[in-house]
């Protein structure tokens, strides 16, 4: 039985990867920052089997032990401070956890794999957000990195210290260039998540409109469940690598509005929908469209979920739980 330590674990990637790696016979131990952390229950719930160890990104202690107690064959580093706006307004924090986090952890398994450096195979989550102010279309493993926000600064440290490790010291280390990825339980502060959320109160008569900022903003969006499986597929190869992995489309959030309104019979949303400047960032990101072929040919790597089927997927989980009332 392969065992998997998994930084991140109560976050949306989290659910999808331990959900991929039970399935596969794995033993999951999941990290878990804080003294009493209310997501612990949430995983005691959906996600039993999994091993749960306190520790932080930030604190190296905490992840020796954590290594230390789940003897892991493969780590997958997932934890970070994840929503760009956020990250202006706590750049210091996001440098910390989302780009020297990635240092922290790396060391902590040079130092737990001893002379056999790679023997713990390592998966950095790099993201698509560090392409910025794209300076190609579409983005690739090799398209010049510009980031836009101090997250995509932060993950650009983390990628290259990711390849650094590998080249250094011979681990397996391996970084994937996601592009955004959504699902069901993704937090509700992403552009997705508070649309579908939004759309179905409108449509139980629980609210009258949503406010949001520029939704003219281009996205590859893509399923989560997708992309966990090309986390994994990374750490079974002889050799680590970077891969992006993205649909190979892009869609605007107009267009994510559209069908969401249009699903649960609102063909008139735009009196629905205000935009508010403090939305608005300081400096946006105004398209990112990848080009996952390296993925598929290297990995056997294909997305199932289109987009229509994603906003579909996520409309359709809110009008449950606002019906049940869940949420
Ligand atoms: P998410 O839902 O925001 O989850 C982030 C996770 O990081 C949570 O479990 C959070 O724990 C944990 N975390 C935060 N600070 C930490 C710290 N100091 N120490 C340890 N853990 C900490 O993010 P996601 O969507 O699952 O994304 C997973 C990873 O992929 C992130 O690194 C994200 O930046 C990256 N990524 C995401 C996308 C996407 O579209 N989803 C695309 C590219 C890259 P708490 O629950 O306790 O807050
Ligand atoms: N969150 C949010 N809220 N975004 C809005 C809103 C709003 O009210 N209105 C418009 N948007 C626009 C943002 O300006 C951005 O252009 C787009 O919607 C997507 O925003 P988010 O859903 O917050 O995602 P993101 O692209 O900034 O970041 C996500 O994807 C990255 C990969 O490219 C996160 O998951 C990052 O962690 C990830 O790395």
């Amino acid at each position: 039985m392969k065992r998997a330590l998994v930084t991140g674990v109560t976050g949306q990637d989290g659910y999808y990867l331990s959900k991929l790696l039970l399935s596969k016979g794995y033993e999951v131990y999941g990290l878990v920052r804080g003294q009493n952390n209310p997501k612990i229950e949430f995983l005691h719930e959906h996600l039993p089997e999994v091993k749960i160890l306190t520790g932080d990104l930030l604190d190296v202690s905490s992840l020796m032990r954590a290594l230390a107690a789940s003897k892991p064959d493969e780590v997958y580093n997932l934890g970070a401070i994840s929503f760009v706006a956020y990250s202006w307004e706590n750049a210091f924090l996001t440098s910390d956890v989302t780009g020297k986090g990635v240092l922290n952890i790396l060391e902590a398994v040079r130092l737990y794999a001893g002379d056999k450096p790679d023997s713990v195979r390592f998966y950095q989550a790099s993201s698509s957000e560090m392409f910025g102010k794209v300076q190609h279309v579409p983005q690739s493993e090799s398209t010049l990195l510009w980031p836009r926000s101090p997250y995509g600064v932060a993950k650009v440290f983390g990628h290259y210290i990711t390849i650094n490790y590998r080249e250094s010291y011979g681990m397996h280390a391996s970084s994937g260039i996601l592009f955004n990825h959504e699902s069901p339980m993704r937090g509700p502060e992403f552009v997705t998540r508070k649309i579908s959320l939004a759309v179905a109160k409108i449509a139980a008569g629980q609210q009258d409109r949503i406010s949001l900022g520029n939704i003219e903003a281009k996205r590859d969006w893509g399923f989560a469940g997708d992309y966990v499986d090309a986390m994994w597929r990374m750490l079974q190869q002889d050799e680590a690598d970077d891969y992006v992995v993205s649909t190979n489309e892009t869609h605007s959030v107009r267009e994510y509005l559209e069908i969401a309104f249009n699903r649960v019979g609102i063909t008139d949303w735009e009196k629905h929908v205000y935009q508010d400047p403090q939305f608005f960032r300081p400096a946006e990101v105004d398209l990112l469209i990848g080009d996952a072929s390296k993925a598929q040919a290297k990995l056997g790597w294909k997305r199932e979920v289109d987009f229509p089927s994603l906003v579909t997927m996520m409309v359709d989980a809110d009008v449950e739980r606002v019906a049940n009332n869940l949420v």
